[in-house]
């Protein structure tokens, strides 16, 4: 049997939470925007974390690419904790991680040239010179699919998707371990999304890269990922290979996602509705989320899920005690 690969990644009750001022007398709330995750990835693995907008996601991207300083907490890459490392430590490991955004509109600065926007990272990081930085750009643009022309022209030139190889190139211009995409797919046309994703997926047999792929849509989800991590309030409810997630869902706002996208009931929710008729119950298990997300102003005690869950008890409003996860974490 093969060893698992290496640990890339792991947070241990990673958490950042921002001072707010609100209301007319500007009382300063704390938003716990993150709030105490733990997660491994290994070396090149996709680990996909899904859950509602507001839920904490784009916060965790921003600690693990070190944009931020975690409020609290541990962040290992490679073993080393990049939550409390010095600048100069931070500069080093910078160049491992690296981002794709959702709007590739926004990301790509409008008045630099493909060439220039992809030998930008080497010029800052690398001692390469101009010719090896030049031959590097082109061999990145065949890889993602650009044609050499491409190489002169402007980011406005182009459509989304292509827009999005070129965000993707760049990011992996420095031959980083761990590539953040932030909802990479979500501003494309429909009928270009999944050029890009097995795209994403060619480049990472390619160079063992691997992705923090962070998602709404659990289609594009169950195609990339190795492992799901579902957030709520800033909290990972459940986490486990994709297969244990998909399959055998134990939080009830995992099954609630996943009974909310119509293609994936069936599979999903095959098991959970075999298991309640073996148990004698010929009732179909479709759990409906309740209401809205809770500010993380001020969330729910106890569970912070129990004011939408449909089987929570009195019990619940006072302690958390149900914290599933699949992977042994
Ligand atoms: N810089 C910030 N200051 C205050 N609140 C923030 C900041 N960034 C994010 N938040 C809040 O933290 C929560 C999580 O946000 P975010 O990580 O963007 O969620 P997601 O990416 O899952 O939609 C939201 O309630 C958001 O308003
Ligand atoms: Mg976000």
């Amino acid at each position: 049997m093969n060893a698992a690969p290496a640990v890339l990644l792991e947070a241990r009750s990673l958490a950042r939470h921002y001072v707010v001022s609100r209301g007319m007398l500007r009382r300063k709330g704390l938003v716990r925007a993150l709030d105490g995750v733990s997660f491994v990835m290994r070396e090149g693995e996709t680990l996909a974390v899904v859950g509602e907008s507001g839920c904490g996601k784009s916060t965790l991207a921003r600690q693990v690419t070190m944009i931020e300083r975690p409020t609290s907490g541990e962040l290992r890459l490679h073993g080393e904790d990049v939550a409390h490392a010095a600048r100069s430590t931070l500069k080093r490991l910078r160049p491992q991680v690296q981002m794709v955004f959702q709007n590739p509109y926004a990301s790509l600065n409008p008045r630099k040239k493909v060439g220039t926007l992809l030998e930008e990272p080497l010029a800052i990081n690398t001692d390469l010179d101009s010719s090896a930085r030049r031959a590097a750009a082109r061999a990145m643009m065949a890889r993602v699919g650009l044609r050499p022309e491409h190489y002169r022209r402007y980011p406005h030139m182009f459509s989304g998707g292509q827009r999005q190889r070129i965000a993707v190139a760049r990011a992996l211009m420095l031959d980083p371990r761990l590539v953040v995409a932030d909802e990479p797919l979500s501003a494309l046309d429909v009928s270009i999304q999944a050029q890009v994703l097995n795209l994403l997926m060619d480049l990472q047999q390619a160079t063992g890269v691997a992705y923090l792929f962070i998602s709404h849509n659990l289609q594009v989800v169950r195609h990339i990922a190795d492992a799901v991590a579902v957030m709520y309030l800033g909290k990972i409810v459940e986490q486990g290979a994709k297969e244990t997630v998909f399959d055998r869902p134990m939080h009830p706002y995992t099954r609630a996602l996943l009974a909310s996208t119509p293609k994936l009931r069936s599979a999903a929710l095959r098991l959970a509705d075999a298991r309640q008729r073996d148990g004698g119950a010929s009732r179909r298990e479709r759990i409906t989320l309740k209401g809205e997300l809770p500010s993380p102003l001020n969330p729910p005690s106890g569970c912070t899920f129990h004011k939408r869950c449909p089987y929570a008890i009195e019990r619940c409003a006072r302690a958390n005690e149900f914290a599933p996860t699949n992977n042994g974490l």
